[in-house]
């Protein structure tokens, strides 16, 4: 449904009334429209000196053609000459006061104790009031786990509250994101790298998340194709947040196999009709759906690429009063059946090398909600599995993550209590709601065959909401 509030103060007199009594102002985000360039507008990159990623992310800015300025005494200097990339000079000193960026990329690598922090600090303290609406901040460091000891662990860890205090600091649709690049995954970085600095992740702020070696590369990778050749199964397909993620795969140019149950199957035809793609009607729960699922794949696609996880529902009620029925079928839906699917899918090896398992949880899962102790047990439990299966299917060549939606506008949050939905859409660095494709943006990008060096993470698409940390 449409955000009457979002609207009212983009207006010029909303404008004026929405600041001075200072009510929040979103903005209208801006969002991928297919050929669009990955980054529109200059970039600045700056690390600490002694880093090890400003050479990959130089790489990366290169491949996307990006117009990149670095500061003259700074080590992204060089790592920008080494990556053929002929970049402007920045100055905080001698800069036009109008000079703004769309991106400030940092390499905090090279930090190793917490006194090396004033580097992040006087990187982004004369630039960060210079980062254009819909910007983005990037930072990259060294996972604590694989620093040298623990004072360049305990400064490495710090860098998540300064990077999620810039993405409640930053206005104007901007975001922040820390990724740590362990080590020996610098080659992973770039379809991390690409989503974060691309308008594909407009609801994605605030995160942290881990990239790891992988021993598949993306070179040679078609970036507007990704899923050329692939198949895509996706639970739910027919409307709402699976009717976006089937959209955005088949866009990528996966085929997509769409399920949904056989209520829906009209819905579902029409859906992925549209999308060229093909159609699974079945109930998930039933006892032989793992199997049916598993027959499907093998035998009109040879196993299957990607399985996106989204059918999902809720029962809300507080735990005294909720029912049997309740309890039972939330968890049976959203997790048990997850679970029956991947084991069935793993030991007839019907997902493929490279293949890619990404699940729906929720920012209840994170934070957990009254009246929703089935659906948030069902959504963090998700979150378990993710983590827990991720060694086992890492050795298959094949990664496992989730992604917890915030506030999505869809039927289900159109249909709240009007205060409860403003609250949802309000609390977040962003001051709005996300959008069915924001998710599935999200679900591209770990399922991309790029995303090699994700598995078992968990990235959240709530605007930074301010619930959950
Ligand atoms: N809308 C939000 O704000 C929000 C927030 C966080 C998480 N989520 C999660 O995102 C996912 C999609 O949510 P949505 O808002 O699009 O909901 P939706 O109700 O519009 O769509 C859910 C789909 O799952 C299908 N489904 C349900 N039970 C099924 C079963 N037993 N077998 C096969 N298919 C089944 C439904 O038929 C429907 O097509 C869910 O997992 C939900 O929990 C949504």
């Amino acid at each position: 449904m449409s955000d009457r509030y979002q609207q009212l103060v983009n207006t010029p007199i909303g404008k004026i009334v929405s600041k001075q009594i200072g009510l929040p102002a979103p903005v209208k985000l801006e969002r991928y429209e297919r050929g669009q360039p990955v980054i529109d507008g200059p970039v600045l990159l700056g690390a600490a000196p002694g880093g090890r990623l400003a050479g990959a992310a130089a790489q990366v800015l290169a491949a996307v053609e990006a117009e990149v300025h670095t500061a003259l005494e700074d080590d992204a200097r060089s790592a920008a000459a080494d990556a053929g990339l002929d970049a402007q000079v920045w100055s905080a000193e001698t800069a036009d006061e109008e000079q703004r960026f769309k991106a400030l990329v940092f390499d905090a690598s090279g930090i190793a104790d917490s006194t090396e922090l004033h580097h992040a600090y006087a990187f982004f303290h004369p630039t960060i009031r210079r980062v254009k609406a819909s910007g983005r901040v990037i930072v990259l460091g060294t996972p604590p786990d694989d620093a040298s000891g623990p004072r360049q662990a305990t400064a490495q860890r710090a860098l998540e509250g300064f990077v999620r205090s810039i993405g409640k600091e930053v206005r104007k649709g901007a975001t922040a994101q820390l990724v740590y690049v362990g080590q020996q995954a610098e080659d992973q970085l770039e379809s991390t790298l690409r989503f974060y600095l691309s308008p594909k992740s407009a609801y994605v702020s605030g995160q942290v998340v881990r990239i790891g070696a992988s021993a598949l590369s993306a070179d040679g990778i078609d970036w507007e194709h990704p899923q050329a050749g692939r198949s895509a199964l996706v639970t739910g397909a027919s409307r709402g947040i699976g009717r976006a993620i089937a959209q955005v795969l088949a866009r990528d140019g996966a085929h997509v196999i769409g399920l949904d149950v056989p209520a829906l199957q009209s819905e579902l035809e029409a859906t992925i009709g549209e999308l060229g793609g093909s159609t699974l009607v079945l109930d998930i729960t039933d006892d032989d759906a793992p199997q049916r699922i598993a027959e499907h794949l093998l035998e009109h696609h040879g196993g299957v690429d990607v399985v996106v996880h989204n059918a999902g529902v809720t029962r809300d009620k507080t735990l005294g009063r909720m029912s049997d029925e309740q309890w039972d079928m939330v968890i049976a839906i959203n997790l048990s059946a997850q679970e029956r699917i991947n084991e069935e899918l793993l030991a007839r090896q019907a997902l493929r090398e490279n293949g890619r398992i990404v699940c729906v949880s929720s920012m209840s899962g994170v934070a957990g909600n009254a009246g929703q102790t089935n659906y948030a047990a069902s959504k963090a439990g998700v979150i378990g599995m993710v983590h827990s299966m991720a060694p086992e299917i890492g050795k298959s060549r094949a990664t496992i993550n989730a992604v917890a939606p915030g506030f999505i506008e869809t039927q289900m949050t159109a249909a709240m209590p009007i205060a409860t939905r403003e609250a949802g859409r309000r609390m977040n660095s962003l001051a709005q709601g996300g959008l069915p494709v924001d998710v599935a943006e999200a679900i591209a990008w770990y399922a991309s065959p790029a995303s090699g060096g994700l598995n078992g993470t968990v990235v959240r698409v709530c605007g930074q909401s301010l619930v959950g940390a």
